[in-house]
């Protein structure tokens, strides 16, 4: 496995590392995590309030190796949710994930800008965060800092203009995490990538497989089969220096052991063959792309 050093935390993190999402239960989530560790990841990311619970009782209060960062779930930054949002209920879901996870501190808490859910429910509203809001994130996250509960601050969001805006006027934000596709690929001059690498902001990408819609239609009614070319997408992913980590979610210990491959021969170009498996990938992914999903097409440049 490599390791990437993630921007300014100075963590080094797994390259390919662990998506929350993909759980089939409690038994489930022991086994891949205990999987997971063994092929050399160390990084943990979790979104969803109940997916914090129960990887905290997989872990069951022994942390091992692990780096786990959270998002403020069930707490949105997102304009229609706005009113909701409060100091007291952040620092309240702060305490409750590390209680989740029976510990005294969390390494990245990265609040999520945007997603559905209960409290927001139209995409127009979903996809910018007021300077208010992000100011109020920073004010929770120093007084958290400062108590030694959480150590650094990330953003995830799905609005490229939003990552600009909080990377050229907060400081304080250390990570951020988006949609790294595998076939996302670098826009020219105002590019994402190279702003973070300016500011040694680490950089995070989620959703690599575009929701797995990849490997076919979502929902999935075949949960846990195996696709062989997921290790082809991750290494061509890993080809990009400037992304960390990528964190697949994954159903079985038989896709971890897969995608992990692709760290491998992270050092090498795609074969022919290779280019040819992700060209095969991509028209996957855009017949298969649901409405819910077609925002991700707004990441295949960044
Ligand atoms: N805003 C946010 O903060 C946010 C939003 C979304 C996601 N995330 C994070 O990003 C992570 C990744 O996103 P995601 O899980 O939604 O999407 P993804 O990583 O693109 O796709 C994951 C799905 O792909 C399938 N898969 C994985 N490896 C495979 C393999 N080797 N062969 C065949 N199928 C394979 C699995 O589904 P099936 O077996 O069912 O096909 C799996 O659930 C999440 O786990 C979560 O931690 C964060």
């Amino acid at each position: 496995m490599g390791y990437r050093r993630l921007g300014k935390t100075g963590l080094v993190l797994s390259e390919v590392s662990l998506g929350g999402h993909g759980s089939l239960g409690l038994e489930n989530r022991i086994e891949v995590l205990e999987r997971a560790a063994e092929l050399g990841m160390n990084y943990l990311d979790t979104n969803i309030t109940d997916e914090c619970e129960l990887y905290g009782k997989a872990l069951g209060g022994n942390r091992k190796n692990w780096h786990i960062g959270f998002a403020s779930w069930p707490q949105k930054l997102t304009e229609e949710y706005e009113k909701e949002l409060s100091k007291q209920r952040f620092f309240n879901e702060i305490d409750g994930r590390l209680k989740h996870y029976k510990t005294d501190m969390l390494d990245i808490w990265r609040p999520v800008g945007a997603t559905w859910g209960e409290g927001q429910t139209a995409i127009p509203t979903m996809l910018m965060v007021s300077h208010r809001v992000l100011d109020m994130v920073v004010e929770v996250f120093e007084k958290v800092r400062r108590q030694g509960k959480i150590r650094w601050l990330g953003f995830s969001a799905h609005n490229p203009k939003l990552f600009h805006r909080v990377l050229n006027e907060y400081p304080q934000f250390s990570v951020i995490i988006f949609p790294y596709l595998f076939l996302t690929e670098e826009l020219g001059g105002n590019s994402l990538l190279k702003l973070a690498k300016d500011k040694d902001v680490g950089v995070i990408g989620l959703k690599p497989f575009g929701a797995g819609t990849t490997f076919g239609i979502k929902p999935s009614e075949l949960h846990g089969k195996v696709d062989k070319n997921a290790h082809i997408l991750v290494k061509k992913m890993l080809r990009e220096p400037r992304i960390s980590a990528v964190i697949p979610g994954v159903n079985t210990t038989e896709q971890l052991e897969e995608n992990v491959k692709g760290s491998y021969e992270g050092d090498k170009q795609l074969t022919l063959k290779e280019k040819e498996a992700v060209r095969r990938c991509a028209e996957n992914y855009h017949a298969n792309l649901t409405e819910e999903y077609q925002w991700l097409r707004n990441w295949e440049t960044v």
